[in-house]
């Protein structure tokens, strides 16, 4: 991986380490009777979720979304659109977004006002990483947030670049070389 990887930003161990706290954090806010949907935001939440999940120690619910809200490259274009949506109901019932990395916070905005009309009892997010210098979408409010980290584009643990790399068990920035090929 030498040849992509220009610098490793989170390694596996702090991941899982942090995994581990905020599925700490997940089990004493919520009751052991309440109802949690843990909705995952394909792809990128992926891995992210099936390790979050092992560290919440509550009867959740698991289930999965997938939005579109750039088109190939590093930068989003604003238009977020459901292309898979949840096979559960909702209502009356927590939820917990599972989110790989919130950037502008357009794609967790639009999924909230989404979600709100379904009359979920609560819902909350639990993202790894956060740029928040990107954020222009100020009201999307995080609940349980892994690791603040620069505006830089971010690949491995389930965050793709074209594709590729989700499979790479820690986060790192990519060579430059890797957008010119
Ligand atoms: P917004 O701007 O809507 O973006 O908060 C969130 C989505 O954008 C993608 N994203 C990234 N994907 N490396 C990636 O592989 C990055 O550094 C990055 N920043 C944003 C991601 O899909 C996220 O759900
Ligand atoms: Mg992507």
């Amino acid at each position: 991986m030498e040849e992509i990887v220009d610098e490793v930003l989170i390694s596996e161990k702090k991941l899982q380490a942090r995994i581990k706290e905020l599925g700490e954090k997940i089990t004493t806010h919520y009751n052991q009777d309440d109802e949690i949907v843990m909705v995952c935001i394909l792809r990128g939440g992926f891995l992210f979720m099936a390790d979050l999940a092992r560290e919440v120690k509550l009867p959740v619910v698991l289930d999965f979304m997938d939005v579109t809200s750039y088109e190939g490259g590093t930068t989003t274009t604003g238009d977020v659109r459901i292309i898979k949506d949840l096979e559960e109901s909702i209502e009356h019932k927590h939820v917990l977004i599972a989110e790989d990395i919130i950037d502008t916070g357009l794609t967790l905005k639009h999924i909230i006002k989404v979600l709100e009309t379904r009359n979920p009892k609560s819902i909350n997010i639990c993202t790894l990483l956060d740029k928040p210098e990107r954020r222009t979408e100020k009201e999307v409010e995080v609940t349980w947030n892994g690791f603040e980290i620069p505006n830089k584009f971010v690949v491995g643990y389930g965050l793709d670049f074209q594709e590729k790399y989700r499979n790479i068990p820690y986060i790192f920035v990519p060579k430059p070389e890797l957008y010119k090929k």
